[in-house]
């Protein structure tokens, strides 16, 4: 029997306080944002000796149960699936289960922690995404898809290199790219790269007219800058700037169509 294999067998707790004693561990300082009801938000102080190789929201964990209960922030999953641990990371935002330290600091570095923006904040970490789950709903966003619709690409296979798996195009609804977005943070009106990238990927197979016409206004494909900070950030493939500048050729295809009375 390997070491690796004992070591896989082992209850969770011995397994990690094991790796916890074999690591080289880093000190890093966690600046956390924190903010209840109507209160002033302020940055709390926490220093925690850790191995570089824990992943952000792990160190979130460990301040949560180790140094105060009462921070807030939500998780699940822990392996990017969910979409409910987003968060703004040194400035960017990330999921934070699938952050690891080591790629985003160095060892006595401080790690600043936000809660997403153009969302508002409920309790320190936690933002209200009530109106991206809103309109993706108006877009006619699939809510579960089934193997047969995903989109099974080649993508779904590591590179004939040797490089890492990368994930099918499926919005995991994170909110990620609405906080990047820099037309989201001046017009709350404004759709959004996730639900209008859930328009051009769903909708418009389900119900083309409808959404076409939803999408071509002031607060749709229009209001987009090209700036493709929504694809920059998105942990899941979505590639939302692409879907709608691809949205705007099918609109205006659409106008044509239309002027001709069809
Ligand atoms: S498009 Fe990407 S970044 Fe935006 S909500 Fe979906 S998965 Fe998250
Ligand atoms: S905890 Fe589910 S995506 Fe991070």
């Amino acid at each position: 029997m390997n070491s690796y294999f004992v070591l896989k067998t082992m209850p969770y707790g011995i397994r990690n306080t094991l790796s916890v004693m074999t690591a080289t561990l880093w000190t890093l300082k966690f600046l956390i944002h924190r903010q209840k009801g109507d209160s002033a938000p302020n940055f709390q102080e926490f220093t925690l000796e850790i191995d570089p190789n824990e992943y952000v929201l792990d160190a979130v964990e460990r301040v949560w149960a180790f140094d105060d209960r009462s921070l807030t922030f939500r998780h699940a999953c822990h392996h990017s699936v969910c979409g409910a641990c987003g968060m703004r990371v040194n400035g960017v935002e990330k999921l934070s289960c699938i952050t690891r330290l080591r790629d985003i600091t160095t060892n006595g570095s401080v790690v600043k922690i936000e809660p997403l923006r153009n969302f508002p904040v409920i309790s320190d970490l936690v933002v209200d995404m009530g109106s991206l789950y809103a309109r993706m709903e108006t877009v006619g966003a699939k809510q579960i898809l089934t193997l047969a619709q995903a989109p099974l690409t080649e993508d779904v296979y590591p590179s004939k290199n040797g490089g890492e798996f990368s994930r099918l195009s499926d919005c995991i609804e994170c909110g990620l790219c609405i906080s990047a977005c820099p037309v989201a943070a001046t017009d709350p009106d404004y759709l959004g790269p996730a639900p209008l990238a859930a328009a051009q990927q769903n909708g418009l197979a389900e119900n083309p007219k409808t959404v076409l016409q939803l999408v071509d206004s002031e607060e749709g494909v229009w209001r987009c800058h090209s700036a493709y900070e929504c694809t920059a950030v998105c942990p899941s493939n979505v590639q939302p700037a692409w879907r709608i500048m691809d949205l705007r050729k099918k609109v205006v295809g659409q106008r044509i169509k239309s002027f001709f009375g069809k």
